[in-house]
């Protein structure tokens, strides 16, 4: 399976650039922790790539929403652990996050979002300029970005991985990619 493969795919099904820029950053966070744990890097990469190709399709229904993006990135060629992950970051199906693989992208794809929020609210939106210790901070403002579930990122110990060098290593990563994120 290859990577353009992966993203044709998700430019037929998703059409939310904002979306598609979600996809690319949990992706580039993914590698990044697979680097971390001497992991798969492709696989943890399209894993976080591929986790809400299903996001459009769905239409916002909880219930279908990871379980057609599972049977998608199935179609795909991806691997049944791979197709795990996909299935269990939405919790609303009561499967719980297994492998690190799982927990992974579990932690990771509300991480994303506290990123791109603290980014935005800077004067030149850029993130080059952010620091991890600004994001740690917004993490315990409970109103900045309130839609972002703390708990969820908090769940990156089940990794291994302490709040404050989880956040930096996601930081990091968003901001090797800055441009594709058009932050
Ligand atoms: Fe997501």
């Amino acid at each position: 399976m290859l990577r353009e493969e992966v993203l044709d795919s998700i430019r037929a099904n998703v059409e939310n650039e904002n979306m598609v820029k979600h996809m690319l950053a949990t992706e580039a966070i993914m590698r990044a922790l697979a680097r971390r744990f001497g992991e798969d890097e492709e696989e943890w990469g399209l894993t976080g790539l591929l986790h809400d190709i299903d996001v459009e399709l769905t239409e916002g229904d909880m219930n279908t929403h990871s379980k057609l993006g599972a049977d998608l990135a199935r179609e795909l060629g991806v691997s049944e652990e791979m197709a795990h992950a996909i299935l269990c970051h939405n919790e609303t199906h009561g499967i719980s996050p297994e492998t690190r693989l799982d927990k992974a992208l579990f932690c990771t794809d509300p991480l994303t979002g506290l990123i791109i929020a603290a980014t935005l609210v800077r004067p030149d939106k850029k993130l080059a300029g952010l620091e991890a210790k600004s994001v740690k901070k917004r993490f315990t403002e409970k109103s900045f970005a309130a839609g972002t579930n703390r708990q969820h990122i908090s769940k990156c110990s089940e990794i291994g991985l302490e709040l404050g060098e989880f956040i930096e290593l996601g930081v990091e990563a968003m901001k090797g990619i800055a441009a594709d994120l058009g932050l």
